[in-house]
């Protein structure tokens, strides 16, 4: 069986995470029983909800154990097997965690999933075809559900979750806005992504400029947003949105460090009478294969064209997730491990 490289969470961040959270270790991989499959790792995906596993604070999931591999999805193939569903060269999703190998239960419900890379390449299922892309159809479709001729705002724009929401929701006859940081990010998003209007959030970093560059964004005002940033741009799109508005609440990275994000006026729910709803994707299993099927089709057809900021070798995996959470990826941040 071959050695294993693998990234362990040492120890637990006091406030920002540190490269020093980690810990790199070389283990023999353990020889399969019957049932198991050996899954030789491609990409590992990095996602910012590993920020919260690596608190050991309340939260809707099971903090990440100390001097465990840190909890992560992958892609990659069947490298040996003693499973009859599944085959040495097999493409499989799962979640693999910072390792370059991972022995896996055949027979877990869930643990497994064999993917058909014909149309559509075998990272994309960590991305716009996968976890990432089906947050953004829940969000967009169960939660905002829009109307065509609607306006919907999406913050972390060119990211993972938001590229896929442009693509859902332009799908769904939306004016789509998107905020993003820095004008490279915003020039991809509306030549690429197909956005309407981007809004640089380090352009207009604080309240007042926020909502002026929304006003004119939105000339009919917002109608659904989703939100993966919190803090003064959830104030700024509350200040534009419009009676009966929706708002996803996906992700709220800017206090992942554990900085409180305070919300300014929310007697604004009330006067729009809005609706706000927060969600867990993975709380949501019975939409994925709709969602799979109709992410599956746009990127098949080219329609969803999703960017990958790729790191290369897992021994890249602490900086580029640290990098992740300061924004400097570009699309969905994957590790190559092969
Ligand atoms: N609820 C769920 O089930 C669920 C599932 C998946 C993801 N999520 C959430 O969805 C959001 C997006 O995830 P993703 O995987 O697509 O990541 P991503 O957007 O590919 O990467 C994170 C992006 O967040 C932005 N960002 C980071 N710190 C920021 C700050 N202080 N202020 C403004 N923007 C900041 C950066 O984009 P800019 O440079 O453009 O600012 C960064 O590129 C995250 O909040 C994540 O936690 C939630």
């Amino acid at each position: 069986m071959p050695s294993n490289q693998q990234i362990l969470l040492d120890n637990r961040p006091q406030g920002e995470a540190a490269t020093s959270n980690f810990k790199w270790v070389t283990t023999d991989t353990p020889a399969l029983k019957d049932g198991e499959v050996l899954v030789r790792h491609h990409y590992l995906s990095l996602d910012p909800y590993m920020r919260g596993r690596m608190n050991d604070s309340k939260s809707y999931a099971a903090s990440q154990p100390l001097g465990e591999v840190m909890i992560g999805g992958t892609v990659g193939e069947v490298a040996e097997s003693r499973h009859p569903k599944f085959a040495v060269g097999d493409k499989v999703v799962g979640m693999g965690g910072w390792q370059q190998y991972s022995v896996v239960d055949g027979n877990a419900p869930g643990m497994l999933r064999k993917v058909d890379t014909t149309h559509v390449p075998l990272s994309h299922y960590l991305g716009a075809v996968g976890m990432p892309g089906v947050t953004a159809w829940y969000g967009l479709v169960r939660i905002i559900a829009p109307k065509a001729g609607e306006t919907v705002v999406v913050s972390a724009a060119t990211g993972a979750v938001g590229s896929a929401f442009a693509a859902l929701a332009k799908a769904r006859g939306c004016r789509v806005v998107g905020i993003a940081g820095g004008p490279d990010k915003c020039k991809y998003a509306t030549e690429e992504l197909g956005f309407d209007a981007c809004i640089d959030h380090r352009e207009h970093g604080d309240l007042k400029s926020m909502s002026k560059a929304l006003k004119e964004a939105c000339p009919n005002g917002i109608d659904g947003h989703f939100e993966n940033v919190g803090g003064y741009i959830l104030d700024a799109v509350l200040l534009r949105a419009n009676a009966f508005a929706r708002v996803a609440v996906c992700g709220m990275i800017a206090g992942y460090d554990g900085q409180p994000l305070p919300l300014q006026n929310p007697a604004l729910i009330l006067v729009n009478r809005m609706k706000i709803e927060g969600f867990i994707v993975s709380e949501h299993m019975e939409i994925w294969p709709e969602a799979l099927k109709e992410l599956g089709t746009l990127v098949g057809s080219g329609k969803l064209r999703p960017r990958e900021t790729v790191a290369e070798g897992l021994a890249a995996a602490p900086e580029a997730f640290l990098g992740l959470l300061k924004g400097k990826n570009f699309g969905k941040q994957l590790v190559k491990l092969v």
